[in-house]
């Protein structure tokens, strides 16, 4: 179901709950610019994650362990322009929360007061519950996100599946067990077998939000570039790609370079016109908009 965020009302904390209550899929995708943002948003994506993936997609690195917490919170500013009706989610990048729950405290309260966020996330399980606890008892809304957790990266070996043995499976129920009491409004499940994914979903009040965790999740949630495309010579299992939008990119500015090569781009179409006698010129100039003014 399409929403129109000119008519719907934000979406907030309780109603992410009542959504999982009423069996209602709940809809998630990163966002880290305002124009991505006005898209998802206008398509009637329940809730926008700022993620530190954007180290990743946006920045080019290998993994997400270099992104900051300022660069993350100038993503975030970006994606609360571009948004009226999602929930937006600012992800606390490494080494932002871990230090101390105070360190966390005071990185996460940036993130709503300089950012725009309406909650912020964080990757972590049992060892995370005094941080979430501190967090939530200052009455910012956390995030959980258990199973592969990329800012672990090193300590798993890679970015590998969690939760394939008995034990593993155990340790990962209990983590995502233990922050939901400790607070967490939601929780992302990434990277773990389907069936334990659908043991925790029902194990727990929360929402869980599930990438590379099979169907039985509450809600789904992918990275904006994967989605549409924009990550060809990425081809995880889990991501199923909706557009092609780096082909299409590609064979857009092949035919603009073709184009002004040969000289019929700008044609008479594109351009401004002659000069006009003092007096009757128009100023062309760009609108707040984003159009641009009369053609002279
Ligand atoms: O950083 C991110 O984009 C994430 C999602 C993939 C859950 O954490």
């Amino acid at each position: 179901m399409t929403r129109d965020p000119r008519t719907s009302v934000p979406v907030t904390v309780p109603m992410l709950r009542a959504m999982k209550s009423r069996g209602e899929r709940i809809t998630v995708v990163t966002a880290y610019d305002a124009t991505f943002a006005r898209m998802l948003d206008e398509a009637g994506v329940d809730a926008l994650l700022v993620g530190d993936s954007l180290g990743m997609v946006v920045q080019g690195r290998d993994s997400t362990l270099p992104v900051t917490v300022d660069e993350v919170i100038y993503h975030c500013r970006a994606v609360a322009r571009g948004t009226r009706r999602a929930h937006v989610v600012g992800d606390m990048p490494f080494m932002s929360w871990q230090i101390s729950p105070e360190k966390a405290l005071e990185n996460a309260a940036r993130f709503l007061a300089e950012g725009g966020a309406h909650a912020v996330k964080l990757e972590g399980g049992v060892s995370a519950v005094p941080t979430i606890a501190r967090i939530v008892d200052a009455g910012i809304p956390v995030m959980g996100h258990v199973g592969l957790t990329p800012q672990s990266v090193h300590a798993m070996g890679g970015f590998k599946v969690q939760g394939r043995t008995e034990d593993q499976a155990e340790r990962v129920l209990r983590d995502a067990q233990a922050i939901a009491e400790a607070g967490c409004y939601a929780i992302v499940l990434e990277g773990i077998p389907s069936d334990l994914a659908e043991r925790i979903t029902k194990s727990i009040a929360v929402p869980t939000i599930g990438i590379g965790a099979g169907p039985a999740c509450d809600g789904q949630v992918l990275v904006c570039y994967d989605l549409l495309g924009l990550t060809p010579e990425l081809k995880p299992k889990f991501v199923k790609r909706y557009a092609e939008w780096f082909a299409e990119g590609t064979e857009a500015a092949k035919r603009y370079c073709d184009e002004v090569r040969a000289g019929s781009f700008p044609s008479a179409e594109f351009a401004f016109g002659d000069v006009k006698p003092t007096g009757v010129a128009t100023q062309a100039g760009r609108t707040p908009q984003g159009g641009y003014g009369p053609k002279a």
